[in-house]
């Protein structure tokens, strides 16, 4: 058993009572490799914001949980050796599905792990949340649940609505599983395409696709019946279009992709949303400057220096995030 203490980590208790009194959010950042991790680490670094390292079922598969786990170790050094004095790092399981899983997250020194049991009867949800907030206590971990299923492409308006959260439900979630934050549907849902064109509407000057709002009424109704409880937003890139029409223009085919407009983000962010999950828009990245080194220099090979710029145009991205949409900039100093 590693305690993540040792590790110079920290739970989410703090971060997010913090946040939530503060009126931003945390960010929680997906990482599968050194380059995303690096990049997490500088922007938050250089920003002094407190940072959610996350880790998907994707990413243990890919790069390995045992590896990942002390390259998140290793994050905490690598922050402190950026000139960041008490890094707040969080090291967090994304989309946990079992607690056998959970468990082994804790034992390897994750600060906090998620149960998603969003897909299961409520009952079975609450039992088994209230089963990994148990295990996860014992080791001052925190635990995040979710509540309410995220919209799939595939869904219609009306089959979303119907997906999103149930504010009369919440108290009595929380209560029973004692869980330390909630994830909710507003809307958000994962991936690059968020809406199909024709839950859009369109610009008429630019022609690009406008989705619908999220549902702030039902984020209301939430948080008057939690008064400051975390709230997590799961979902929620904005799959920058620029990004889109460069990958579009250079061999890619990312047809009508669309995300969260930022300006929706950043008045969640003032509510008791603490903590908003992107992953989608540093792949869009990734592949956006993976894309450019490739078509103006053809004759490039080191992977350097096409993951190089890829990892500068992270950096970018996540900075602009933390300060232009979260708000989380100088909470860690
Ligand atoms: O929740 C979804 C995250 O973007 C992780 O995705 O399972 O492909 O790593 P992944
Ligand atoms: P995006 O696909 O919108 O980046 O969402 C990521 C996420 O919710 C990870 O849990
Ligand atoms: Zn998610």
């Amino acid at each position: 058993m590693v305690s993540y203490k040792e590790l110079g980590l920290v739970n989410t208790r703090a971060m997010f009572a913090k946040a939530v009194k503060g009126g931003y959010a945390i960010p929680a950042f997906n990482f599968n490799n050194m380059e995303q991790l690096q990049a997490i680490v500088q922007a938050a670094a250089e920003t002094k914001s407190p940072v959610i390292l996350q880790i998907s079922k994707g990413a243990r598969n890919y790069a390995n949980q045992t590896l990942l786990r002390y390259m998140a170790e290793g994050a905490v050094q690598y922050a402190k050796e950026l000139g960041w004095r008490r890094p707040q790092i969080v090291l967090h399981l994304d989309h946990g599905d079992s607690y056998e899983l959970c468990k082994s997250c804790i034992q390897m020194g994750f600060s906090s792990v998620m149960i998603d049991g969003s897909s299961l009867p409520y009952d079975e949800n609450v039992a088994l949340t209230k089963k990994v907030v148990r295990y996860a206590h014992r080791y001052d971990v925190t635990v995040e649940a979710e509540l309410g299923v995220l919209a799939g492409v595939e869904d219609e308006v009306s089959a979303e609505e119907s997906h999103y959260t149930k504010p009369e439900e919440v108290i009595d979630f929380v209560t029973k599983t004692g869980c330390d934050s909630l994830a909710i549907s507003i809307g958000t849902s994962h991936g690059a395409y968020k809406f199909k064109p024709e839950q859009c509407t369109r610009d008429p000057k630019t022609g690009k696709l406008v989705p619908p709002p999220l549902a702030f009424d039902v984020l209301k109704q939430i948080e008057k019946k939690l008064p400051g409880f975390p709230i997590v937003l799961h979902g929620s890139s904005s799959v920058p279009q620029e990004y889109v029409d460069y990958i579009n223009a250079h061999g890619g085919k990312l047809p009508d992709a669309v995300g969260i407009p930022e300006e929706q983000l950043r008045k969640a962010s003032k509510s008791a949303v603490c903590k908003i999950n992107i992953d989608s828009d540093s792949r869009l990245a990734m592949t956006a400057a993976v894309r450019k080194v490739f078509f103006e220099k053809p004759g490039e090979f080191d992977p350097r220096k096409y993951l190089g710029p890829a990892r500068d145009e992270m950096v970018k991205l996540y900075k602009h995030k933390i300060i232009n949409v979260l708000g989380s900039d100088g909470h860690a100093k």
